[in-house]
């Protein structure tokens, strides 16, 4: 990978330490259903399928079950060796990139895209954003459709609250602190998980998106029928949305020739 000062998410222990919170069996379950969801909403034309940012592999799985064809791609090693297991557990054939996100371009290789669970706006500089949409654009192949689920800025504002608790299936409880910050274009998180009398932090920040944000983001990376949702389900996306949900599709030959 090209050197580059490093971020939060290159910190392996960041993933592992909070693997069994982010990760949960039940998440892997929900994947099976949600990416059936996720395809009645992009309706990609054919099986290649792009899994960005797949972390331990929940979509790449419930995709390769769907006889689609997957490449799975994701910078945390930790994450990509329980993806690895998994799918040989399956009898599941994917291929599995170590790569950052800013650096993945497979020239018109794909049909579909999927960025999911809020796996995007890691970046300091904003603009490297744009430079991944530019990237999956390029990866699709005519016609080819990307889809995006992450934590949109409307819900957030509504429902924000600076400091949340909970206590884990574990036992062990999960403070969670957070900060709107940069003219509320980002939020920044501390999480802090007492486990048996001790405490450990992590501190993490992200571009928090509005949808007509990251519709924009959408268009001028080329794409175009940028469709915003409310949902997996389909549901209207604004202030009462669960997540913020697009879907974003590249144009045929044929179609960028009658633009
Ligand atoms: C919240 S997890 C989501 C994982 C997966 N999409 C899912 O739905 O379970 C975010 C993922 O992004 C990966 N990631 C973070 N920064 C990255 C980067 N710069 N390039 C590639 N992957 C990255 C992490 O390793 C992690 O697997």
């Amino acid at each position: 990978m090209p050197a580059r000062r490093k971020e939060w998410f290159d910190d392996e222990s960041f993933w592992r330490d909070l693997y069994p919170f982010m990760f949960p069996p039940q998440r892997f379950k929900d994947a099976i259903d949600d990416a059936k969801k996720v395809l009645a909403l992009a309706r990609p034309r054919g099986r290649a399928a792009l899994d960005l940012c797949c972390g331990p592999g929940r979509y790449s799985l419930a995709l390769a079950r769907g006889r689609f064809s997957v490449t799975g791609v994701d910078r945390t090693k930790f994450l990509l060796d329980k993806a690895r297991a998994r799918a040989r557990r399956a009898g599941l054939q994917i291929e599995w990139v170590r790569q950052d996100m800013r650096d993945f371009l497979r020239p018109e290789a794909f049909d579909l895209a999927l960025s999911m669970f809020t796996s995007f706006g890691y970046f300091d500089d904003k603009k490297e954003d744009a430079v991944v949409l530019h990237n999956i654009f390029k990866s699709l192949r005519p016609g080819g459709v990307l889809a995006m689920e992450l934590a949109g800025k409307e819900p957030l504002a509504k429902i924000f609250q600076p400091t949340t608790s909970q206590t884990l299936p574990d036992g062990s409880q999960l403070v969670q602190r957070h900060q709107i910050f940069d003219d509320w274009t980002r939020v920044r998180n501390e999480w802090t998980l007492v486990r048996k009398g001790r405490a450990k932090s992590f501190r993490f920040h992200h571009t928090i998106y509005s949808g007509q944000e990251l519709k924009e983001r959408l268009e001028g990376a080329g794409f175009r029928d940028v469709r915003l949702y409310g949902d997996l389900d389909g549901g209207e996306y604004g202030i009462d949305a669960t997540r913020l949900v697009a879907v974003a599709r590249k144009g045929t030959r044929r179609s960028s020739r009658r633009r």
